[in-house]
């Protein structure tokens, strides 16, 4: 039984909250937050259930085996520091923290206290990102030549992060999950129409090593509610679109086949145009999911599929994109 303090009961820590409570083998013992008003909501909610407003009653409790940390982010890492240093295991939400430099520290801590570090990149856990890495590395779409995808809507404007820190972590360890490789170079251009100094509208590309690259657009000021990620490859195409309450999965029969040998350069390349299929999704709910790997990487003692080295994968492409931002879309060499 892994008994677990959720710190940070705002709108994404309630899920959390819901979640883990649900659990086998999971004692949700705490819930930690400043506002009173949630912490007796959540008695309510859960009986038996112990709350606090004070951190280190949670850091220094020996009931307590895992801190999940659902606060804002420029906390994260002060928090998750402090529990891995009280032995803690530690599911820290995305991002991870907001400088590669931190996130470097928290994995050496993990490290050493031989704790699980684990972040709440929830689409590695979503049964069509799932499906899509199976096709990639199963071979079905060819080699991916490259991906874009869109996180936009009008709303939620924050104050304290740019649409880039804001939206943009769940696409980019999506993006490194598909192309299983570190990126190399990054440069992002964005605008802050709204506020001084917050973007509300971003455009990043991503490159590879092996030249494949990837362009993540986000932004809170476009009349468009759209989620939705494209797949090119060698021979087939593929599109996620989460907005989509079915078929949230297209594979599309197409492709451009560059024919060898061939002497004219009008008969170098044939366009294919297949069918479309809309395969079934099976798998269950992401966070539930998610939350169930945490668990379980502590009791199996396994590495997390989203563990710290992914978080600190994330933030290195968030800090460097950040770079190229202010430097009006210069590219950034990882
Ligand atoms: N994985 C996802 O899809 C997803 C979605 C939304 C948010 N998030 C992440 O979850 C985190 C929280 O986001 P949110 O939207 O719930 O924010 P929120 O502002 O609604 O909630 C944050 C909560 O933290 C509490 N808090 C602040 N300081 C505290 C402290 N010192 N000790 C204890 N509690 C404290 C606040 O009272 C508040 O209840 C952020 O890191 C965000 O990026 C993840």
């Amino acid at each position: 039984m892994v008994h677990v303090a959720v710190v940070g009961a705002g709108g994404w820590g309630k899920n959390l909250i819901r979640n883990f409570a649900g659990l086998k083998d999971c004692k949700l013992h705490t819930v930690c937050d400043l506002d009173a008003a949630k912490l007796s909501q959540n008695e309510s909610l859960y009986p038996g259930l112990r709350t606090t407003q004070d951190l280190n009653e949670v850091i220094g409790s020996k009931e307590i085996d895992a801190v999940v940390i659902a606060s804002p982010a420029p906390m994260h890492f002060d928090m998750a520091r402090r529990a891995l240093e009280a032995g803690k295991h530690v599911y820290v939400e995305k991002p991870m923290t907001l400088s590669a430099a931190d996130a470097e520290r928290l994995v050496a801590l993990a490290d050493q206290a031989g704790r699980k570090l684990m972040v709440g990149h929830l689409l590695e856990y979503h049964p069509c990102v799932r499906m899509l890495k199976d096709m990639i590395d199963g071979g079905e779409l060819g080699d991916l030549y490259y991906l874009y995808c869109q996180r936009l809507n009008l709303g939620v404007v924050r104050k304290d992060e740019n649409a880039w820190w804001s939206l943009a972590p769940h696409d980019v360890s999506v993006v490194l999950y598909l192309f299983g490789a570190e990126a190399k170079t990054v440069t992002s251009q964005g605008h802050a129409y709204l506020r001084p100094g917050v973007e509300d509208v971003v455009f990043t590309q991503i490159r590879f090593a092996d030249g494949r690259m990837a362009s993540i657009h986000v932004s809170w000021l476009d009349p468009h509610k759209i989620r939705k990620m494209t797949l090119v490859g060698t021979k087939k195409m593929a599109t996620f679109d989460d907005m989509e309450s079915s078929e949230k999965i297209r594979v599309y029969d197409k492709a451009a086949d560059v024919v060898p040998g061939t002497v004219s350069y009008a008969d170098s390349i044939t366009i294919r145009q297949g069918d479309i299929h809309m395969p079934m999704i099976k798998g269950g709910e992401p966070l539930k999911d998610e939350c169930r790997h945490f668990v379980e990487s502590i009791l199996n003692n396994t590495t997390p599929l989203s563990d710290g080295r992914d978080g600190l994968r994330v933030v290195k492409v968030l800090e460097a994109a950040t770079q190229s931002l202010r430097q009006g879309g210069a590219p950034v060499e990882l």
